[in-house]
């Protein structure tokens, strides 16, 4: 950090936003396998949130390359340097009260604690997409594992980049076994157990 740099804080605060919106702030950390279907839940759910009234924001890893991190690649160095950027940015859109919806591989353990740190306790949830890896490249929507396969991508999670689970997420799903909208309820069914999403006023 530079120096002479002095912490203002906010006249209205994080939890005066959110009680505005009705919800807690708080932070959905998708982490998994490249199609294991971490956007296409975030998304669903983002939708079905939104739906009921309900402010939040999706950050998503293919999305924030081009443009935030669009000077990073896939090293380790970059990876972390990636997930602590979209931690920072997740945290501030906390601190607006949002519900925030962050899909990213994130194969290292480390930075999501990282992540996890930043925030208030309860506020980050960590939503583990625990889709074996042979679904998620059966699936191959973009047609990169083969490519890694053939050695044209190097550094690929699970092909030749590590990706270390999660020891104790708060969330499990599967999408080999589970639908889209089972994901979706399990998740609204856990925001609602702790009073996260409240009824509309
Ligand atoms: S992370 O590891 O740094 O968290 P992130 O989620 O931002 O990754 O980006 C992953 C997306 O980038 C994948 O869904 C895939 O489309 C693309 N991608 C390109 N190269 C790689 C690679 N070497 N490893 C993993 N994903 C890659």
């Amino acid at each position: 950090m530079a120096p002479n740099i002095v912490w203002h804080d906010h006249k209205v605060t994080r939890a005066e936003r959110a009680d505005l919106k009705n919800q807690d702030p708080c932070l959905l950390w998708f982490t998994g396998f490249s199609g294991s279907g971490k956007s296409t839940v975030a998304n669903a759910l983002d939708v079905a949130l939104h739906r009921e009234g309900y402010h939040t924001f999706l950050l998503d890893g293919d999305n924030v390359r081009h443009g935030l991190n669009r000077d990073l690649g896939f090293s380790d160095e970059d990876r972390v340097e990636n997930i602590r950027r979209i931690g920072e940015v997740s945290k501030l859109f906390a601190d607006a009260g949002m519900i925030v919806l962050s899909a990213f591989i994130s194969p290292f353990a480390s930075d999501r604690r990282l992540v996890r740190n930043m925030l208030p306790s309860g506020e980050f949830i960590e939503v583990f997409m625990d889709t074996p890896l042979e679904v998620c490249e059966e699936r191959d929507p973009k047609g990169l594992y083969q490519r890694a396969r053939k050695g044209e991508i190097k550094h690929f999670t699970g092909i030749d980049s590590p990706y270390e689970r999660p020891a104790h997420p708060e969330i499990i799903l599967d999408t080999s076994t589970l639908s889209v909208d089972d994901c979706v309820e399990n998740l609204i069914a856990y925001l609602r157990e702790r009073n996260m999403i409240k009824p509309r006023r």
